[in-house]
């Protein structure tokens, strides 16, 4: 099995991106945030820890993560290869990944720590299908979402304080990641800071 890491700061673009890719693919979405947020609804023991890290635009403990994700790998769907949204985001995570699967590439999408909240802040998802829109760079279509049933949804952390938190988590704890994988030959990072279409063009031909 051979997958695919979408890697980059809070709100590159790694969800909107994955939600697109994996039609292609046919790899699901494995996104992190989205698990541990389910945990935290559902009150389970993973969201009852997972919920204060969360909060402060913190990491949650790369064991519970990693757990998480070796239960996830066991699903059927995941036999023939996945796409990680937000995973890895420590080297000890991407260590215990690579005893697990084999990664073929990973996708880094940068974007200045300027754009960033602005993407963050004005995020707005579909809380029944979980589609990413922006209430300026990618509005809900006029006739609603294709799921049929849009209900907004804006996440907890999506304010300035709490995004400025997770940007310095991602510059002192993640992006020192990229040299655990430039080292291994499959790193390619691409311009974040463009139209959605061209990022997705970009990716698909990198894959191919
Ligand atoms: P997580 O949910 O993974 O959040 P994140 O990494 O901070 O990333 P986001 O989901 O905010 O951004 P994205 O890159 O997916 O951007 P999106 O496509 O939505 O993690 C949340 C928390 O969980 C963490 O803080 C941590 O506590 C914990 N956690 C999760 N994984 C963990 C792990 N592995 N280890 C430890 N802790 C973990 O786009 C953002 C907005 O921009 C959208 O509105 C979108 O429409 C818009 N947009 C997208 N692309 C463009 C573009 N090209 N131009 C303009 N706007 C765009």
């Amino acid at each position: 099995m051979s997958s695919i890491v979408l890697f980059g700061p809070p709100g590159a673009g790694k969800g909107t991106q994955a939600q697109r890719i994996t039609g292609h693919t046919g790899y699901p979405q494995i996104s992190t945030g989205d698990m541990l947020r389910a945990a935290v609804t559902a009150a389970t023991p993973v969201g009852l820890e997972a919920k204060s890290f969360m909060e402060q635009g913190l990491l949650v403990p790369d064991q519970v993560i990693i757990d998480l994700i070796a239960d996830r790998l066991k699903h059927d769907d995941a036999k023939s290869g996945v796409m990680f949204d937000g995973f890895p985001r420590t080297v000890p995570q991407a260590q215990a990944l690579s005893s697990i699967i084999q990664i073929s590439h990973v996708i880094a999408i940068d974007v200045p720590d300027d754009a960033i909240v602005e993407r963050i802040c004005g995020r707005i998802t579909c809380g029944t299908c979980g589609t990413v829109y922006h209430e300026r760079f990618q509005p809900v279509p006029k006739d609603g979402c294709s799921c049929g049933n849009y209900v907004e949804s804006r996440r907890s952390d999506d304010n300035e304080e709490v995004v400025r938190s997770r940007l310095e988590t991602y510059h002192s704890q993640t992006s020192p990641l990229a040299d655990y994988y430039i080292n291994k030959g499959i790193f390619h990072k691409i311009d974040g800071h463009r139209n959605i279409d061209e990022i997705t063009s970009e990716i698909l031909s990198i894959l191919s």
